[in-house]
């Protein structure tokens, strides 16, 4: 059976369980995840034993090329009212809805379309099958932190005092397609000096410094998979504060790094990088919680934080990306891509992340 065939399955089997005759998916990286389907503004309306996939025009040809396990539908007048066409046709009682990718005022469309069909928000079910990727979406993470990996050595080459972030920005941004990204999987997070302490930092066109430390926080988007990884590297020898921050964050990532397994609740895996920074003074300072998963989408499930009720599996891909922030003063993130495997974690970036190799 097909990649997407053996999704649909577990799908099914899952609506089995929760009593829906149908499921409509409008979150478009789950309709790519069940159908191959790489385009957007359409929506996939699953039964037992039948699965249409609602297009428009511009789609209706590459969604047929695609996507071969669905009757691919062109609507007319707008995806609620086929889908909704679709459903009443089906014969299915109710109809589950992904309530985090429908918007209220398409809810309204579709539920006064719908006769003798029940329309139930249902939560998260692409999206926990999602969680667990399999040989072939590892391999594609791999992939793209291998871009991801090498355009930041050719930023390395040539990063130096006087660029603005902005400009670190737009070269990393080019290394990663000339590399073989499609493009970046979200706008890098490029922080000199003290706006370091933003985790979410937008480059400016603040103008670094010699001896200034530099947060870069880049992924690529190949195969329609992403990566995420964070270093941060000093422009000449750091002082000693940076240097005993750096290092703390770097203990705190191998100490998460080493408490993942299949079956650890994620918080656990936190609390070990959690732990350790408020030994060392900073419990404060780590503003975030210490990753989440990666895959068609940048942030995914699981997430590791102190208030995360997710169990690591075997296959899951997550962040570990432990963090001091420091306002007014400046922040320091290191963050890796790991396969959750048997025996504990696969690291997929082979950046290195010593404090000596941080500086320039
Ligand atoms: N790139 C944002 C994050 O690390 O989650
Ligand atoms: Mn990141
Ligand atoms: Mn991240």
């Amino acid at each position: 059976m097909s990649r997407h065939g053996e999704r649909l399955d577990k799908l099914r089997h899952a609506l089995r369980q929760e009593e829906l005759g149908l499921l409509l998916v409008s979150e478009a990286a789950n309709v790519t995840y069940l159908t191959g389907f790489s385009g957007d503004s359409s929506w996939l309306l699953v039964a037992q034993d039948q699965a249409w996939l609602v297009t428009d025009g511009r789609y209706v040809e590459q969604a047929a090329a695609e996507a071969p396990l669905c009757e691919v539908v062109r609507h007319t007048k707008s995806l609620a009212v086929s889908a909704a066409e679709l459903a009443n046709a089906s014969g299915g009682k109710t109809l589950g809805f992904e309530p985090n990718a429908l918007t209220v005022a398409t809810h309204g469309d579709l539920v006064k379309e719908l006769q003798g069909v029940e329309a139930v928000a249902k939560k998260s079910l692409v999206e926990k099958l999602r969680q667990v990727k399999d040989e072939d979406e590892i391999a594609r993470i791999r992939a793209a932190v291998a871009v991801a990996d090498a355009a930041f050595g050719a930023l390395r080459q040539r990063l130096a005092p006087g660029m603005s972030e902005a400009q670190v920005a737009n070269d990393l941004e080019y290394e990663l397609r000339r590399l073989g990204a499609r493009k970046p999987s979200f706008d890098a997070i490029i922080a000199a000096r003290q706006r370091s302490s933003l985790p979410h930092a937008r480059a400016t066109d603040a103008v670094i410094g010699a001896g200034d430390p530099v947060l870069v926080d880049w992924g690529a988007e190949r195969d329609l998979y992403c990566s995420d990884c964070t270093r941060v590297v000093f422009l000449g020898a750091p002082n000693a504060a940076w240097r005993e921050i750096y290092e703390i964050v770097r203990e705190a990532q191998e100490k998460a790094l080493a408490a993942i397994r299949p079956g650890v609740p994620c918080r656990e895996v936190d609390a070990a990088a959690r732990i350790h920074m408020a030994q060392a003074g900073y419990g404060d300072a780590f503003k975030h919680g210490l990753g989440h998963g990666v895959g068609l989408r940048v942030h995914e499930g699981p997430t590791l934080s102190a208030r995360s009720e997710d169990t690591l599996a075997e296959g899951m891909v997550v962040t570990v990306e432990p963090g001091i922030y420091v306002a007014g003063w400046g922040g320091v993130r290191i963050e890796d891509l790991a396969v959750v495997r048997r025996d504990g974690p696969e690291v997929l970036s082979s950046l290195p992340k010593t404090l000596e190799t941080a500086i320039l």
